[in-house]
């Protein structure tokens, strides 16, 4: 290709993503229909109330024209009230809260926002891996720190609580360059809700050395144990956190692409400016869907069904695992599992294409429940290091968010584990 048409450097890796490699493994699997319980994305459609405000507002003129660049006013009302009793104060929602295309855009223009070439972000591994392009968009530079699974993770199964970070590497992160930290909580895929100390202990690293806390709760609505939002720690915390939502994931509408970022004004107001530039403003319609959705939820009972519903899939799906004996981390929110398969044994002649056998153990095992038992799961070390990957290679991730009769045909296949596994 000639120099002039090369793509710039930041889209023009070539290593197989991971989302390439599962549906390549999905294509050439003979269990068809694949049941895929890989991607997050919902296998049922959001509650009635909000499908009926999404038509509605598409009959409306001004629902299909542009909305403000920062989001429309009734959103971000909604927004406001209904994050009141969760925030323990009203945000303002002119200069406190700018709506984003998803949380995903949300994220890039925070880092748009603030991030210079040679500023260093970090980045917790296992990582949601749309951070990483979007931290080297602006030119940032990734400090990764790991988190630990439990030990005895491999043979029992244990709260994802036991994920741990080890404080000194994250001290040890530090530099003087340091300019965000990537929080998740509720985590993907890990499942790990942090404990207030843990969060109050990142915080204070944070104060100390000045540091934008960009905290991602998309799942902020699925906690099966206490669940601390950092930003409501202290007024002090509260001044450096940028909070980030995800309509997609409260709402089951992964597609609507609606999010927001929630902070002080100080720092909302160059996000704001970022977004502006990237796609200017988010969709019209969905947005006052949105805005009805977070209106009428409360009333609708449905934050709390939100957690029944999940909790339910979780564990009627995780009885496999049981009658395996194959242990797994018991999530403490969101929608995923990661599941220890140390105990199966791959046949050591298996045909894996040469781009999977050169991979981590998890991506064989991903690929051979695809070919084998037509189960498709995501292998976790594509959200680590090269350097770290070996630390979840045992692991596959399941998500759940799917319906009931898509779980049980995934049970019935995966039970076909059975003889591959050495007890
Ligand atoms: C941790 C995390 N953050 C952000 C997102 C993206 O959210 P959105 O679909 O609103 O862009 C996801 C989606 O899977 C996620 O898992």
């Amino acid at each position: 290709m000639s120099a002039k048409l090369k793509p710039a450097a930041r889209v023009a890796g070539n290593r197989q993503d991971v989302w390439t490699i599962i549906n390549e493994a999905a294509a050439a699997s003979p269990n068809q229909p694949i049941i895929n319980m890989g991607q997050g994305f919902f296998g049922y459609n959001p509650p009635q109330f909000i499908l009926n405000a999404a038509k509605q507002a598409l009959d409306r003129v001004e629902c299909n024209q542009y909305s403000p660049t920062r989001g429309r006013p009734r959103l971000r009302k909604a927004l406001s009230e209904a994050y009141a009793p969760l925030w323990g104060r009203k945000l303002d929602p002119e200069t406190e809260i700018t709506i984003t295309t998803g949380a995903n855009e949300g994220m890039l223009s925070a880092f748009m926002a603030f991030i210079e070439p040679g500023d260093e972000v970090i980045v917790f591994e296992p990582f949601f891996d749309q951070y990483i392009s979007n931290i080297e968009m602006p030119g940032g530079k990734i400090v990764y720190v790991p988190m630990h699974p439990p030990k005895e993770g491999g043979v029992k199964t244990l709260s994802a609580a036991e994920w741990t970070i080890d404080f000194n590497e994250l001290e040890a992160a530090i530099t003087p360059r340091t300019k965000m930290i990537v929080l998740n909580t509720p985590h993907n895929p890990v499942g790990k809700v942090y404990s207030k100390q843990e969060l109050q202990k990142i915080a204070n690293l944070c104060l100390k050395n000045e540091i934008i806390i960009l905290s991602d709760e998309v799942y902020d609505r699925l906690f099966y144990v206490p669940f601390t939002r950092i930003a409501t720690l202290s007024p002090e915390v509260e001044k450096i956190t940028i909070t980030v939502g995800s309509a997609g994931k409260n709402f089951y509408a992964t597609g609507w692409r609606v999010g927001w970022l929630m902070g002080p004004a100080n720092l909302i107001q160059y996000v704001a400016a970022a977004h502006t530039r990237i796609c200017y403003s988010s969709v019209s319609p969905l947005q006052e869907a949105c805005a009805i959705g977070f209106e009428q939820a409360e009333a609708e009972g449905f934050w709390d069904s939100c957690i029944q519903d999940m909790q339910g899939r979780m564990a009627r799906f995780n009885e496999v695992w049981h009658e395996l004996g194959v242990p797994y981390s018991e999530p403490e929110g969101g929608y995923f599992v990661m599941v220890n398969l140390s105990k199966v044994e791959l046949p050591a002649d298996y045909p894996f294409p040469p781009h999977v056998a050169e991979r981590p153990r998890d991506f064989k095992l991903a690929w051979f429940l695809i070919q084998e038992l037509g189960v498709a799961a995501i292998p976790p070390s594509e959200f680590y290091t090269e350097a770290n990957a070996h630390i979840v290679e045992d692991y596959l991730r399941f998500a759940v968010c799917k319906p009931d009769d898509v779980l049980e045909t995934a049970k019935e296949r995966l039970r076909g584990l059975k003889k591959y596994i050495k007890q």
